[in-house]
């Protein structure tokens, strides 16, 4: 029986001396001769019949002839497992210098960049941002600023009521905010959407935006002359070149004298084309002198006081920019407008 053993442990180790390098193989391999079935463990069941001195030997000798199968199997399934992780390795293999897949990326609205580049210009000249809120009430959009009761732009067909509020006509109403708020000097703008009750087409929308600017300093600090000194001065970093500003009379309730403001054309430098319909100006916007009355509404002594203020359409400036013909594009949200920009 002891040379059974033998004969045995050199049967399984010769073949495990040509066994291939397969994990699923020495698995097999395992169950079959050390497990509970195995040639080698069915040996041990015999042990009862030798005799008393010779049981410990022989369990001995068949355990250890089973240690010597299993060393060897071991060694054998670390070289398996190596071979199959490098063959993962191999194929699974990423080729990180492969060109990538561009993921489709979004951009920023033109209104956004127009509004953000306006304000950029703005708080180069020191003036800084403000905000507030689009549901506004009377006092703020219309009252303070000077504008009658019986204006037609209060009624209800020029403008949005809702609950006894109005959806803001204009960003003037932040002047007066801040004007409430703070003590001049006040060199402020503010950029944001407006709502007027306009028959939609490709050049009126019924929300739209705005920036409004103000400055405000002690009597006869803040000059006509500033306002068009800033307004030039923002044509020509807003644009890159010198164009000529040109004012012309016009009314608003909150400002004294008043003006339209318009551009030089940037397209034909006031030659005259189709962008400019030949006049050679384009109109961006309005502005003037605060009016006393707007001075005493936010609590201001009126006579010791100036400013200028202006109010300009960020959409006519976007169109303007990239030859948009419709103002509707810009809410449509189509991706292949959108993504001009
Ligand atoms: N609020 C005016 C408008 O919406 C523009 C403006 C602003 C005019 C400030 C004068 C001063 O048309």
């Amino acid at each position: 029986m002891l040379e059974q053993v033998n004969v045995l442990m050199n049967k399984a180790l010769e073949e495990l001396g040509q066994a291939p390098l397969d994990l699923k193989w020495l698995q097999d391999f395992d169950v079959r001769v050390l497990g509970k079935k195995g040639d080698l463990t069915l040996l041990l069941r015999e042990t009862g019949k030798l005799p008393d001195a010779e049981r410990p030997s022989f369990g001995a000798k068949v355990n250890a002839a089973k240690l010597a199968v299993l060393e060897k199997l071991n060694e054998l399934r670390a070289k398996a497992e190596a071979k199959a992780l490098a063959g993962r390795l191999e194929s699974e293999r990423i080729d990180v210098t492969l060109p990538g897949t561009a993921l489709p990326l979004g951009s920023i609205h033109p209104i956004n960049r127009i509004q953000q580049e306006i304000c950029d210009v703005f708080e180069r000249l020191g003036f800084n941002v403000e905000s507030g809120p689009e549901l506004e009430d009377e006092f703020h959009n219309f009252d303070a600023l000077n504008v009658p009761t019986d204006h037609p732009a209060r009624d209800g067909m020029d403008s949005y009521y809702l609950g006894g509020k109005v959806l803001r006509t204009h960003t003037s109403s932040v002047q007066v905010r801040v004007m409430k708020k703070r003590k001049p000097p006040i060199r402020m703008i503010a950029p944001g959407r407006v709502y007027r009750r306009d028959a939609i087409d490709a050049t009126h929308g019924a929300q739209f935006h705005q920036v409004e600017g103000l400055a405000v300093d002690t009597f006869g600090q803040v000059r006509f002359s500033d306002l068009k000194g800033t307004l030039e001065s923002f044509t020509r970093l807003m644009f890159g070149r010198r164009l000529g500003v040109r004012l012309r009379p016009s009314h608003f309730g909150f400002t004294e004298p008043s003006v339209e403001v318009d551009v030089q054309c940037f397209q034909c430098q006031g030659k005259g084309c189709g962008l400019c319909k030949k006049s050679g100006f384009i109109e961006i916007g309005g502005a003037g002198m605060v009016h006393p009355n707007v001075f005493a509404a936010v609590g201001y002594e009126p006579e010791a006081y100036s400013g200028f203020a202006f109010g300009m359409g960020v959409e006519r400036i976007a169109m303007l920019r990239w030859g948009i013909n419709d103002i509707r594009l810009f809410t449509e949200n189509d991706p292949r407008f959108l993504s001009q920009f």
